[in-house]
């Protein structure tokens, strides 16, 4: 088979989770509705309604489809802090990060109302923007037990490259957490640069679709059962002892 036709079929095979008779949607139409799972879909673009944002829009339009409640939280361009390791978020009873000026402590307070979380970023040097990582490390840090083994998944907009390098460094902080990282017919990525720019990439906004499908599909599978048990005390130790 010559190249071409090798690669065009491994992309048929690869789209047909999302299009036409989908094993995913086949096995969708025969659930009963999700009823009353919510997705929580953070924004980290600085631009509400840049391409980040359209990326996330694709996705919630095949959440709603499915009959999943969704909400889309823009991180938006008012400043964010960072951790600082003062321990506060240890030590004050389940709170939440100390600070308490900036977007962190209302996500945690929306994830407790969520059951799957999604977090779209716009590359910046080949890695997420700066505002949601630190939003994120401090959500995870201060509020971890509130995305415990909640599903989830990150999205990458870039013009150009580095979406595989910010994925990665989104998807390690869900891997600590327990949380089951949903995937798609693709990595998570769109192109764009102007604003809107992202709804012209055709398999971009298919990769996005499949994503939503797939985040249904597992909500669905998960239904309302239980976390997994753990009988075992966390060990944690570093390489000094
Ligand atoms: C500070 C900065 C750094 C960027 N770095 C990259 C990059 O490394 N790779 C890339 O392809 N695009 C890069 N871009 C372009 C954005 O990722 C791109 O315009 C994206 O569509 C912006 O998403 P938004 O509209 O949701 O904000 C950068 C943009 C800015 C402002």
């Amino acid at each position: 088979m010559v190249r071409r036709t090798f690669l065009k079929n491994a992309a048929l095979a690869a789209v047909g989770t999302a299009a036409l008779s989908s094993p995913v949607s086949a096995m969708l139409k025969e659930d009963k509705p999700v009823g009353k799972k919510k997705v929580l879909l953070v924004n980290g673009s600085p631009r509400p309604d840049g391409n980040t944002f359209c990326a996330l829009q694709e996705i919630e339009s095949q959440l709603k489809k499915h009959g999943i409640e969704t909400e889309i939280y823009q991180i938006g361009n008012k400043p964010v802090r960072m951790c600082i390791n003062c321990g506060g978020c240890r030590r004050n009873g389940g709170k939440g990060c100390v600070f308490n000026d900036d977007p962190c402590n209302e996500i945690a307070q929306k994830m407790a109302e969520s059951d799957a979380l999604i977090v779209g970023t716009p590359v910046y040097y080949g890695q997420p923007n700066g505002g949601i990582l630190a939003v994120m490390q401090r959500l995870f840090f201060a509020s971890g037990r509130l995305v415990q083994n909640k599903p989830a998944a990150a999205v990458a907009v870039c013009r150009r490259g580095g979406a595989t390098a910010t994925l990665q460094t989104m998807n390690m902080m869900f891997e600590m957490m327990n949380m089951p990282v949903v995937t798609s017919q693709y990595w998570n990525i769109a192109y764009g640069a102007g604003k809107g720019e992202a709804k012209m990439d055709k398999e971009g906004m298919q990769t996005m679709r499949t994503l939503g499908s797939n985040m249904a599909w597992l909500l669905q599978r998960i239904g309302d059962g239980p976390a997994p048990e753990r009988d075992e005390r966390p060990e944690f130790t570093n390489f000094i002892r």
